[in-house]
């Protein structure tokens, strides 16, 4: 079955055709990191404008001649705004062409774009780490997920674009920051993660990027400092992120570890779980850690299978709402 996939949840307006949950025939992602540059972060009502002027360009693009059987559409989480435009999009197209739609989660797609066309042996370990989520939960099967732990504060890719800002570097931050890494010594400066009293499993950023902060606005840091800078505080997030991961996947007697999101593009972080880890890790194949349309559509195709299409009165998910049991 030819799956569309649409995604508008923040700053890329993305579409894709995608065969039986796994084989990729278009992708197609317009970004907007031009408009948001300049303040350093998202801009809600300029994403949203700009979602309403390229969704239609996109979808051209992406779907060529393509006949489709299955709508998936990125329902949320993400700015509302932006959502109801990829939703009302999905559902315009399905009363169009009487074609089913079917409403997927944002950051459940992220976990499925490591898995995509994989055999995986669970239970596995999923972290995503992304702009606006990090969270670890142990995954059973595909659509079964115990959350073991998530941020208290920061999500980690949020992290990255502030101290981009603090650092005067470019909009997104993460590989700003990892390009500017690559020439300092992280020893140079002592930063930490946070720790979450009493939640072992959670994570904690903001602490990290207020030490960030202070380093640079008290102590004389010249511009030549700024890759140390940069160098100790991605080494601190990465590595925090890579010690739990490792905990956790052990202490949940996990068979393979799934990262998905923006910072999973990190080389960095690749390269410390090569080093570190005895089980193996899975990294989307690229193209599919940051937003993109191609892990909605894949996801999408067994969301269907297993509970049917939605209806037209679907509404946005605001707050992340995959159902996760506690452990
Ligand atoms: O998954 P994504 O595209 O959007 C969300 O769902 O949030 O992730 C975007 C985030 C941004 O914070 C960006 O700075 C971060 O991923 N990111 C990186 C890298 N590439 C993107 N962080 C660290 N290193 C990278 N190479
Ligand atoms: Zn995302």
């Amino acid at each position: 079955m030819l799956v569309l996939g649409i995604e508008t949840t923040c700053d890329e307006t993305a579409c894709a055709i995608v065969r039986d949950g796994q084989e990729i025939l278009s992708n197609v992602i317009a970004s907007q990191t031009d408009l948001h540059a300049q303040y350093g972060g998202v801009f809600p009502e300029l994403a949203c404008r700009r979602h309403i002027d390229t969704i239609i360009p996109v979808l051209k693009e992406g779907m060529g001649q393509s006949k489709v059987g299955l709508i998936a559409v990125a329902k949320g989480p993400g700015l509302v705004g932006a959502l109801l435009i990829g939703l009302n999009t999905a559902k315009a197209l399905s009363l169009a062409w009487d074609c089913p739609f079917v409403g997927v989660n944002h950051v459940e797609a992220h976990l499925y774009a490591a898995m995509m066309g994989k055999e995986i042996d669970f239970p596995a370990l999923g972290i995503v780490i992304s702009g606006g989520h990090t969270f670890m939960a142990r995954i059973l099967e595909l659509g079964v997920y115990e959350m073991i732990g998530k941020t208290a504060d920061d999500a980690v890719g949020e992290a990255f674009d502030k101290v981009a800002v603090m650092l005067g570097l470019s909009y997104p931050g993460g590989p700003a920051v990892e390009m500017l890494a690559r020439s300092g010594d992280p020893k140079r400066y002592t930063f930490k993660a946070g720790h979450v009293k009493e939640r072992p499993w959670d994570f904690s950023f903001s602490g990290l990027k207020t030490n960030v902060l202070y380093t640079l606005r008290d102590t004389p840091i010249q511009e030549e400092d700024k890759p140390h800078v940069a160098a100790a505080f991605q080494e601190a997030a990465l590595g925090n992120i890579v010690e739990k991961s490792l905990k956790a996947a052990e202490a949940f007697e996990c068979k393979t570890i799934l990262v998905g999101g923006g910072v999973s593009c990190n080389q960095r972080l690749r390269a410390l779980f090569q080093e570190k880890s005895s089980l193996p890790v899975v990294f989307p194949a690229p193209g599919l850690s940051t937003d993109n349309a191609a892990m909605i559509a894949g996801l999408g195709y067994h969301v269907y299978q297993r509970q049917g299409g939605d209806r037209l009165d679907l509404e946005p998910l605001i707050t992340n709402r995959v159902k996760f049991t506690s452990l």
